[in-house]
């Protein structure tokens, strides 16, 4: 039989990149066989996960809204950079920007992200960072947890792949939830990866 095909692994991040971290460390220690990150897109030219890629020689392409202030031009820049790289898999780990409907038409069912919350429940539009985690505090929920699903032309609408609990519990403050659901987030975004690789037979 001959050698599996590599998968290569376009990661998109807008902040701390803590997502990106688990999926390096998953890789580099074998529990997703069969990949490589190939590239690191930022939509901002400040994040600390520039740095992590940095340390681990992912070459980085920074595209952001200031740069590229017309969405058509930050679309052909995203859909070059992923076209560049002969990507395979998309995986938005913590990118704040909506992708334009034509990257995600080119990339359709290879485009994942992970959300702070257990979808359909508190996702949308105004559903990210801190924000998310006040809002299921608001709601008097008692569990909360992180969903790796596809997207489509939905703000976090798309096929759920997998979904992790964790409690909510009377004494949180947004960053407390924020912290426990974030190492939830990096538990399931490989195993999420792991999964959509043998959905897909690569
Ligand atoms: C993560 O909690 C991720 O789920 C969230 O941003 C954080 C990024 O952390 N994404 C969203 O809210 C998208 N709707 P990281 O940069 O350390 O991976």
């Amino acid at each position: 039989m001959g050698k599996k095909k590599v998968i290569r692994i376009s990661v998109l991040v807008s902040g701390n990149g803590s997502n990106l971290q688990a999926l390096i460390d998953a890789i580099e220690d074998g529990s997703i066989e069969n990949a490589k990150i190939v590239q690191v897109i930022s939509s901002n030219a400040s994040a600390y996960a520039i740095e992590r890629a940095q340390e681990h020689d992912i070459p980085v392409n920074i595209i952001t809204k200031h740069d590229y202030a017309d969405i058509r031009d930050r679309m052909d820049a995203i859909l070059e950079a992923l076209n560049n790289e002969s990507t395979d898999l998309v995986v938005l780990a913590g990118y704040l920007s909506i992708l334009p409907k034509k990257v995600i038409d080119a990339y359709e069912e290879r485009i994942i992200n992970v959300h702070p919350a257990l979808l359909p429940k508190h996702g949308g539009k105004e559903c990210y960072g801190l924000k998310v985690h006040e809002k299921v505090i608001a709601a008097g929920e008692t569990e909360s947890g992180a969903t790796v699903h596809y997207v489509d032309e939905g703000i976090d609408t798309g096929r759920i792949i997998i979904q992790g609990i964790v409690p909510v519990k009377s004494s949180d403050t947004p960053e407390l939830l924020q912290a426990r659901v974030l190492k939830k987030e990096h538990q399931i975004l490989p195993e999420a990866v792991r999964m959509v690789m043998r959905e897909k037979g690569w």
